[in-house]
């Protein structure tokens, strides 16, 4: 078996971190408990592109154990769990390739790896496997029954690919899903992000001035879990409709120019390039501390920041650089800009995890399931299959449900009663 891993030894402790999680996953562990009776994906190649953690070798686990034949590499440089890697080779026999801190050059060559393995099935966190397999290896094209995508940024992508008329398979937008992003996006990233800058920085959130840029699922989880520990948050939004939903949630909406002038904590969730800039840096506080929890590294334009900068500090803490600027002000980078809830924290916890897996998992099955009939184009999940992982979820946490009356259902399918 091939595979790339920082150290085979590290096994034992990953695979304690992996049973850890998946005692939070009940709904993926209902999933894997009937692909092992019903073995769906047998005979069948996949390649995942993903966070390289606990909670991913649970889904690793269940697509095993539906016959499926995985390989897995990292979605993103600094967001691997080195003892889960060594745990997934060693315990579960999956081949991994994924170091935390690789290069770019590394990163790729990962991605070659998972392409190497002629999957007929993909899932991406971000779409690069699909992009680069769209754009150089058209020999998969048509074997390839679908691909599934994890998070916005991704989808943003998939979409710009349909809209150019590249998609050469079906891909399942796994983010769009209800079950993904008003869970996973909200109370994950919320959490973790806020996680992520404790555990880097040790900062006391209360009193401060928290900065989120984009008010997005995730912008509103982490605003409002920021506000939850006494920090005074502001926001920033391109959107009308989405700064007045900020502005009503009681928040105060301004530029960002405006903003990074207050700031004690900035943090970018647009999914957009260069939110911070050049003209953000030079009116920032001594000692602001700027992060990102959008998917790529692209949201600070660190080439200026270090352009700027008189002398750059790198690890005056694990995971935090100081750039010093000409008149005496330090600005502290958190996670190299890259994604602070897995670069400095464990990403979300396995909890949420399990609604965001379980929904990866069910579109896979649906993917091979209606392979047939899918043309090539992005797609959500049926309803139905929603609303099954909600509902496993919901009992799995303890609560019910309540019914409706026959009168309530004759109700809302008729048109006649009304003033
Ligand atoms: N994305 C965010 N958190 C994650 C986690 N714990 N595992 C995999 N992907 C993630």
């Amino acid at each position: 078996m091939n595979f790339d891993i920082k150290d085979k030894s590290l096994a034992a402790a990953g695979t304690k971190r992996i049973l850890w999680a998946d005692k939070d996953m009940p709904v993926l562990a209902a999933i894997r408990e009937r692909f092992a009776k019903e073995k769906p994906f047998t005979g069948l190649r996949m390649s995942c592109c993903l966070h390289v953690t606990a909670e991913t070798a649970n889904l690793m686990r269940t697509l095993q154990a539906g016959g499926a034949e995985c390989v897995l590499v990292a979605s993103n440089p600094l967001s691997t769990q080195d003892d889960v890697a060594a745990s997934l080779v060693e315990e579960f026999k999956i081949p991994v390739f994924a170091i935390k801190g690789e290069d770019n050059d590394t990163y790729y060559k990962h991605l070659s790896a998972g392409i190497a393995h002629n999957p007929h099935i993909t899932m991406d966190d971000g779409a690069d496997l699909v992009s680069e397999i769209l754009k150089n290896h058209p020999n998969l094209h048509d074997q390839i029954i679908g691909s599934m995508e994890e998070t916005t940024t991704g989808v943003i992508r998939l979409k710009a690919m349909a809209k150019d008329g590249v998609i050469k398979f079906p891909v399942i937008a796994v983010n769009d899903v209800q079950t993904k992003h008003m869970f996973d996006n909200r109370y994950g990233t919320g959490q973790s992000t806020i996680d992520g800058i404790i555990r880097a920085s040790d900062v006391l959130l209360a009193g401060k001035t928290f900065v989120v840029a984009g008010y997005g699922w995730c912008g509103r989880g982490l605003a409002d879990r920021a506000r939850g520990l006494g920090a005074n948050v502001i926001v920033t939004e391109i959107n009308p409709v989405k700064a007045i939903e900020a502005a009503m949630d009681g928040f105060r909406v301004m530029p960002m120019v405006e903003a990074a002038k207050e700031a004690d904590i900035i943090c970018t969730v647009t999914g957009n390039v260069n939110v911070l800039d050049e003209v953000h840096f030079k009116v920032m506080k001594d000692s602001c501390y700027i992060c990102n929890s959008g998917h790529f590294d692209v949201e600070i334009n660190l080439k200026n920041l270090t352009k700027m900068a008189t002398k750059i500090d790198k690890g005056v803490r694990n995971f935090i650089d100081g750039y010093h600027m000409a008149d005496g002000r330090v600005i502290y980078v958190l996670g190299e800009g890259r994604l602070i809830n897995l670069a400095a924290a464990e990403g979300h916890p396995a909890s949420v995890m399990d609604m965001s897996f379980a929904t990866q998992a069910l579109s896979s099955e649906y993917v091979v399931k209606n392979k047939e009939t899918l043309k090539n184009e992005v797609y959500l999940l049926p309803t139905e299959l929603e609303q099954e992982i909600a509902m496993t979820k919901l009992t799995t946490m303890g609560f019910k449900l309540d019914t409706l009356t026959t009168e309530q259902e004759k109700y809302l399918t008729s048109w006649e009663v009304g003033t």
